[in-house]
């Protein structure tokens, strides 16, 4: 029998797409409200309906063209951030692309990171959830639209906006091509994270780590079919942001128990746990929490230690992160 875990027990997650989170009942108002045909990425539960990887990132961007506005982009932060604050989430940092918010034209992106920035401070007044911003640059858009929310992050960075990735299609290009807009982006002291070893094998970690000097990589996973890579990571400190029910979602693994989250653990690499895009994948962080618990034996003090390790790993000012780390230690 498995520990039952507290739904309430505090979280940070440091790997939620804005978009990607969008209940569907809000992307089909919003389609409704704006006369958009959107029928075709919902399955008769009204649910997201897709095939695979490019199926999915297909219908993430369907549902992108009814956000259209600062004003569409500040309710759905507000609906976001009041799902994570009930699932217990205290701290999240979201990806934000100025490719989706404004068409990548720099004052259109800061009408909607202030709309974004507005919305989060409401939900931190109301709900006590606190929100950091990293601009995503989209890897199938190509490198010079990186360049372009590389700039837009550089202009915009700050105490909200906090760091630069990279999501999209890892088989589109090399990190490599990319280095020009991750280097603007550390200029302006942004934290930088990106997708790699999802759809890549070792491989596109090693490279990721070594073209774009990241501190933080989204999934990575595949990094447990190096056991030389994994004794890297384990030595440079590099962190992982995985999101388990995703990869299980979008098939890259049966099921929990043959995800290699508790084996990149056990090894001492640094891992995080995050929930990606949750209504696309029927996820939330508590029942990725309950599934983990079930599959790995997992106890609440290790969700609190790797809580701890998110804390520590977070894109924020250190007063920020000593607040953090002293709410996850008050309820402990
Ligand atoms: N965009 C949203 N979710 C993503 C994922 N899991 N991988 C790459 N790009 C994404
Ligand atoms: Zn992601």
């Amino acid at each position: 029998m498995s520990e039952r875990i507290d739904p309430a027990l505090p979280k940070v997650e440091l790997h939620l797409h804005l978009e990607g989170a969008a209940p569907p009942a809000f992307i089909r108002g919003l389609a409704q409200e704006k006369r958009t045909d959107l029928a075709g990425i919902f399955d008769h539960a009204g649910h997201y309906a897709f095939d695979g990887f490019t199926g999915f990132l297909r219908v993430y961007e369907a549902a992108c063209t009814v956000l259209r506005t600062p004003r569409d982009y500040h309710r759905l932060t507000r609906a976001v951030l009041e799902q994570s604050a009930g699932d217990g989430v205290i701290y999240t940092e979201v990806f934000l692309s100025p490719d989706f918010c404004g068409g990548g034209d720099l004052e259109a992106w800061r009408e909607h990171l202030a709309a974004i920035a507005e919305a989060a401070a409401e939900a931190e007044r109301e709900a006590g959830i606190l929100m950091r911003a990293i601009v995503t640059c989209i890897r199938h858009f190509g490198p010079d639209r990186a360049k372009r929310a590389a700039l837009c992050a550089a202009e915009t960075a700050g105490a909200f906006l906090t760091g630069f990735g990279m999501a999209g299609d890892e088989n589109a290009g090399q990190p490599r091509d990319f280095a020009w807009a991750f280097d603007c982006a550390r200029e302006a002291g942004l934290g930088l994270t990106a997708h790699a070893g999802e759809w890549r094998g070792p491989d596109s970690v090693r490279d990721t780590l070594a073209h774009l000097r990241v501190e933080r990589i989204g999934h990575g996973v595949r990094a447990i079919e190096d056991p030389r890579l994994v004794e890297a990571l384990v030595e440079s400190g590099t962190v992982l942001e995985i999101c388990p029910g995703s990869n299980v979602a979008l098939g890259l693994y049966r099921d929990i128990a043959a995800h290699p989250v508790a084996r990149l653990r056990e090894r001492g690499v640094r891992v995080t746990l995050s929930t990606d895009d949750p209504p696309f994948f029927r996820s939330t962080n508590r029942r990725e929490y309950e599934a983990l618990a079930r599959a790995f034996g997992w106890t609440e003090a290790d969700f609190r230690s790797i809580n701890r390790d998110a804390a520590a790993a977070a894109f924020c000012d250190e007063g920020t992160r000593k607040r953090l780390i002293e709410r996850l230690e008050a309820t402990a």
